[in-house]
């Protein structure tokens, strides 16, 4: 595996493999098996697998975790040597964002619901670093994971809107036996805490199997959800959220219910553990 710390080394190095096909995977490393599962997906459907890990400033608000984000490049290398990628790109914050850095890029609305109400910066700072890291990759392919459902619609979108040359795949969420959905950051968690974090997915199934046996009304829904999520004395809601899965627009009640769309539709919760904010969903349809 090529570790390479520069924008031009990178360049280089994929312009030299010129006529094969590229899969990337960005990541902010701490790796995991929901990691791991996207660059072993990009290992089989293309010639070369690039994996970035960047802890992306700009996706941080000044009272969130960028100091302490988990970092663990010696355990992070191993996997992905033993994995077999075949470039790992590990830049400094400056390679990205040199002195006097001032362009972004936004995709409008989609930003500003779901994660994006109590995150108001944080879609502006990944959209940034995702167009600048497949401008310096050129992929083909870029694998994302749904356990990020609205970073990976509005990569998505972005990709649409601006004509990028790059297919965006979503994957399925990666779950601890327990059912907890895998994430650097499970690792704030106290004991108490990481067995309060269950009632997350908990509720979310529970949502599904109601669904499935015909529970169509969004509110209805959405209550039963919150009711799951108020069992726990550790456990703040962030939000419960029912949306159409492309415009994540709510499905708003005006008179009488409203019911979801059972192909088009992301029901999705945010909840906080003390400091540790936590992310789940599930889908109906495809990103
Ligand atoms: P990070 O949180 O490191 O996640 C990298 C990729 O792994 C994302 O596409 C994320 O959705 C996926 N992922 C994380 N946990 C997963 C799980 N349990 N199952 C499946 N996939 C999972 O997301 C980011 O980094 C950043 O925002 C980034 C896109 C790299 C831009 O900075």
């Amino acid at each position: 595996m090529k570790i390479i710390k520069t924008i031009a080394a990178v360049k280089k190095e994929t312009r030299k493999l010129k006529g094969k096909t590229f899969g990337f995977v960005p990541t902010m490393g701490c790796l995991h098996q929901g990691h791991l599962s996207l660059m072993e997906q990009s290992l089989r459907e293309n010639d070369v697998t690039v994996v970035s890990i960047f802890v992306n400033p700009t996706q941080f608000a000044p009272n969130e975790d960028l100091d302490s984000y988990p970092r663990d490049l010696k355990k992070d290398e191993k996997s992905l040597k033993e994995l077999g990628v075949d470039i790992l790109f590990f830049p400094d914050v400056k390679e990205i964002y040199p002195g006097g850095y001032s362009t972004y890029v936004q995709v409008e609305e989609l930003y500003k619901v779901l994660c994006g109400k109590s995150r108001p910066t944080h879609f502006r700072g990944v959209t940034t670093v995702v167009l600048k890291l497949f401008n310096i990759v050129a992929p083909d392919n870029a694998y994302f994971g749904s356990k990020d459902a609205q970073q990976a619609v509005i990569i998505k979108k972005m990709a649409l809107d601006l004509n990028l040359d790059v297919t965006i795949k979503a994957l399925p969420i990666v779950r601890d036996t327990d059912g907890l959905a895998l994430s650097s950051r499970n690792t704030y968690l106290s004991g108490p805490q990481r067995e309060a974090a269950l009632c997350l997915p908990k509720a979310l199934r529970k949502a599904e199997e109601l669904i499935a046996a015909g529970l169509e009304d969004a509110a209805q829904i959405k209550t039963e959800i919150v009711k799951e999520l108020q069992q726990s004395k550790l456990v703040e809601i962030d939000y419960v959220e029912i949306v159409s899965l492309n415009s994540l627009k709510t499905y708003e009640r005006s008179e009488g219910t409203m019911d979801i769309d059972v192909n088009n539709t992301l029901v999705a919760a945010a909840v906080k553990l003390g400091k540790t904010r936590l992310i789940d969903n599930f889908i109906l349809g495809e990103i």
